[in-house]
């Protein structure tokens, strides 16, 4: 099948960003892609209510690479309430969009985030329900 990615998938593909693991997380997330297998983790690290630090790891697609790298860009410094707004919409323009067929590969990338959060949350001793509940609901953005 042939399609093109953009620049900046090339770019974040051959280049990720943030990417490792973070050693005494705050919050970890990790959720697979149940069409493809590919998995992706992310780490989290929080002060107060600000996104210090986050990494990822990603066994995945190309795509799936570039849209961790560009999530993690996208929340790193920010709330933790503007982290779970990130919708995998804006990592696909911030991207310059991807290919229609790649388009449920972005959503590992919000999941994950939301996944980490919900890890977090847990840990604080905080009902991560209402985030649980996100994290399905995205899959109807596949
Ligand atoms: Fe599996 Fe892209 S093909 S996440």
């Amino acid at each position: 099948m042939a399609f093109t990615y953009s620049e900046k998938v090339m770019d974040h593909f051959a280049n990720p960003r943030n990417v490792g693991e973070i050693e005494n997380a705050d919050g970890i997330g990790e959720v697979g892609n149940s069409k493809c297998g590919d998995i992706m983790k992310m780490y989290l690290k929080i002060d107060g209510d600000t996104i210090s630090d986050v990494k990822f790891k990603t066994f995945g697609c190309g795509a799936a690479i570039a849209t961790s790298s560009m999530a993690t860009e996208l929340i790193k410094g920010k709330t933790i309430d503007d982290a779970l707004k990130l919708t995998n919409k804006a990592v696909m323009e911030a991207l310059d969009g991807l290919p229609p067929v790649k388009v449920h590969c972005s959503v590992l990338a919000e999941e994950a985030i939301k996944s980490a959060v919900s890890d977090y949350y847990t840990r604080q001793g905080i009902d991560p329900e209402p985030i649980v509940g996100k994290i399905e609901s995205a899959h109807d953005h596949e």
